[in-house]
């Protein structure tokens, strides 16, 4: 394990000077590693996987190909921007996999939260797989891991680590990150040149909008979720909230109220919102969101999300509620 242990000599990176040193460091290293052979690399759009990408772009360029898995429980907006900064920007090897009815054809019917999370994390390893046996002549697998990972789980990321790594993706690992911690991942990331939007975004689960769209996932309700989780971002930057909030998100749960549209009634799903702030995710409190803002947003989702007809906000702290809702 001593190859897992932060060396004691390594300063901590809080400013932009040792933010470039790390890095000019980092591709020296990554350069003597891996000479002129081939590194596969699964990139989310997080900030671990995207800050480690950049540093392998810098170091070896197109010898680095990406996988962008796009598994159809990502943010609005998300695959656009990973396409944009690494391959239009960034001059990258990307590969893009629109598995998205790949991913909800085994969800479908499935409610069990850890079920879900399962075949989610066995179907990314399968689609990811079936890309590295396409590529010829890789030698390395990047990854993402950063210190906080090592030091929870000895080193694999959870959500990718369902029953081990099969031997298609039985590389050697390079890990340029292994060693930072997460405000340290973000110095270097900005440093490198990526967008703020990406460098300092919130959490967000590997299982992404899988885990709010409360029990068995339908397309239409996964819509609901991805459409009013774009409007809360967009009235939280509107509303300064952005970077203050730790965590913000909108949960659709698999049931209908009543309601009334057009002198007609309604049966219709509602949207909860959640925001909450934490320093380690272990306990969480409720942001107190101005009411002028949240009647904006109240307003923007029941008219413009299909088959919403109430918003309710969360005011559960955690404990006892958990911060996602399964
Ligand atoms: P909970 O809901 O347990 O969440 O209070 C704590 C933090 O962890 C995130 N979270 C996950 N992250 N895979 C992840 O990578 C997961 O399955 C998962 N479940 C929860 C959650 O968004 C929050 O930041």
């Amino acid at each position: 394990m001593s190859e897992n242990v932060r060396p004691e000599s390594m300063k901590r990176i809080n400013t932009p000077e040792l933010a470039q040193a790390f890095i000019e460091k980092s591709v020296a290293e990554l350069r003597a590693q891996i000479g002129n052979k081939k590194v596969l690399l699964a990139l989310s759009g997080g900030v671990d996987s995207s800050v480690c990408a950049a540093l392998l772009i810098k170091a070896i360029g197109q010898q680095l190909v990406c996988v962008h898995v796009n598994h159809g429980l990502l943010r609005k907006g998300e695959p656009e921007q990973v396409i944009q900064v690494f391959r239009h920007e960034l001059n990258a090897n990307l590969v893009y996999v629109d598995a998205v009815d790949r991913f909800l054809d085994q969800l479908a019917g499935v409610s069990d939260p850890e079920q879900k999370r399962k075949i989610i994390g066995k179907v990314f390893i399968d689609v990811f797989a079936e890309e590295a046996k396409k590529q010829d002549g890789i030698s390395f697998l990047g990854q993402g891991t950063i210190y906080p990972d090592i030091l929870e789980s000895h080193g694999v990321k959870s959500h990718h680590n369902v029953g081990g790594l099969p031997e298609e993706l039985n590389f050697e690992l390079v890990e340029p990150v292994k060693f930072l911690y997460k405000d340290e991942v973000r110095m270097v990331g900005k440093a490198l040149g990526l967008p703020d939007g990406m460098v300092f975004r919130q959490p967000f689960p590997g299982p992404g909008l899988g885990v709010r769209c409360v029990g068995a996932i339908t397309r239409d309700r996964l819509e609901q979720v991805r459409e009013s989780d774009a409007i809360l971002r967009e009235e939280f930057a509107k509303a300064g909230l952005e970077g203050k909030v730790w965590q913000y998100f909108t949960v659709v749960p698999p049931f209908t109220s009543t309601g009334i549209k057009d002198g007609k009634r309604t049966d219709d799903r509602m949207v909860i919102i959640r925001a909450v702030n934490s320093v380690d995710a272990t306990s969480a409190t409720i942001e107190e969101v101005p009411y002028a803002t949240l009647h904006v947003i109240v307003n923007r989702i029941l008219a413009e999300v299909p088959g919403i007809n109430r918003v309710l906000y969360d005011l559960s702290p955690k404990p006892i509620a958990t911060i996602e809702y399964e």
